[in-house]
């Protein structure tokens, strides 16, 4: 198949949708793409294990955003979701970035269409707007600062006391913050699918049978949940945490991606994800299980799906990411 009859496929399916050779060694046949095509993978941790086995850096939304920021490959394999895709374009407008399923949105980001915010901006002409990065173009580009789960505090610890903000559009990270930091601001009513679904009353059952483990949360949790956790972070911050923390036993509530890099980092820990309130596999985020490494290995070959950004959008997109970095790096946060 040439480029041009998988570019057609892409805009059917949002991925090629073409078999692959069962026979491929397809962890071989990346290698050989990368080198090939001077490409780089970059993997969140909340990819299946041989995405992530697979990947040159693996990381949270910070270090992704600084990795694509400053990385000399030719084309970026975001093995991640749309709004990560999008903004490594952002930021590196030259490079050809590829995503392996087009369709890898992101329930949070889909909590906050841009018309609706925009008339909800325009109400508080007083407020500046901190955007969590979970968020399309659209809204970054309405928005004066960006912030990750990793940095979220130094952001609003960086806006003088009296300036009033609006924050989306996760409305539990920005209850977290509020509460942390003493500061009033206003809430986008959005939120993360899978990191709404976890259990405090199961998590607390989980603990009596595990009285030694300790509970790691992700900020996007609902408060009755971080109450209860020891720790709460990033997904690169609980993964350090799991690492350097004497405890050998571990509650995850977080999506069960990171669980791989926990338990290659810790092989003698227990971890064991936090429980849904219901019996289904929610804690699998949806969209970021829709990348394989068939779509991966595909992707890289036909340089397609491609992401594509309207130049005038992305300047307006990058500026809000831009003041983001610069916060970051002088608060001694990026690697
Ligand atoms: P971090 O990667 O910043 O921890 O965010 C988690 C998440 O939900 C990404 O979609
Ligand atoms: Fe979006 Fe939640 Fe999936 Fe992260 S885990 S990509 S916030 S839906």
């Amino acid at each position: 198949m040439n480029i041009e009859a998988a570019k057609n496929k892409v805009i059917e399916n949002g991925f090629l949708d073409v078999e692959v050779d069962v026979h491929l060694d397809l962890f071989s046949e990346i290698e050989r793409l990368k080198k090939e095509k001077n490409a780089i993978v970059l993997a969140h941790y909340y990819q299946e294990p041989d995405i992530q086995d697979v990947a040159d850096y693996i990381g949270d939304s910070l270090g992704l955003a600084q990795k694509a920021q400053s990385t000399d490959a030719d084309m970026i394999v975001f093995a991640g979701v749309h709004f990560m895709a999008e903004t490594a374009k952002i930021l590196n407008p030259t490079k050809k970035v590829v995503l392996p399923d087009l369709k890898a949105g992101c329930s949070l980001a889909d909590s906050a269409p841009a018309n609706l915010f925009r008339a909800f901006k325009e109400k508080h002409p007083d407020h500046i707007v901190v955007s969590y990065i979970n968020c399309t173009a659209d809204i970054k580009e309405l928005s004066d600062i960006i912030c990750t789960s990793g940095n979220a505090e130094a952001i609003i610890n960086s806006i003088p006391k009296e300036q009033k903000i609006i924050f989306a559009p996760d409305k539990n990270l920005g209850a977290y913050l509020s509460k942390k930091l003493g500061r009033e601001m206003l809430l986008w009513n959005g939120a993360c699918m899978v990191h709404e679904i976890f259990s405090m009353e199961k998590i607390v059952k989980l603990k009596v049978r595990h009285p030694n483990a300790k509970v790691l949360a992700h900020p996007e949790c609902e408060e009755p949940v971080l109450r209860i956790a020891d720790f709460i972070g990033s997904t690169t911050q609980i993964l350090k945490y799991s690492k350097t923390d004497p405890a050998t036993e571990f509650i995850v509530a977080t999506e069960t991606g990171i669980l791989h890099q926990m338990q290659k980092d810790s092989p003698h820990k227990t971890f064991i994800p936090a429980p849904p309130n219901n019996s289904c596999a929610c804690n699998d985020c949806p969209y970021m299980k829709l990348n394989s490494l068939e779509k991966l290995y595909l992707c890289m070959e036909y340089e397609t799906p491609e992401i594509h950004m309207d130049e005038a959008q992305r300047i307006a997109a990058k500026r809000p990411i831009d003041k983001m970095l610069e916060i970051s790096r002088a608060a001694g946060l990026l690697g």
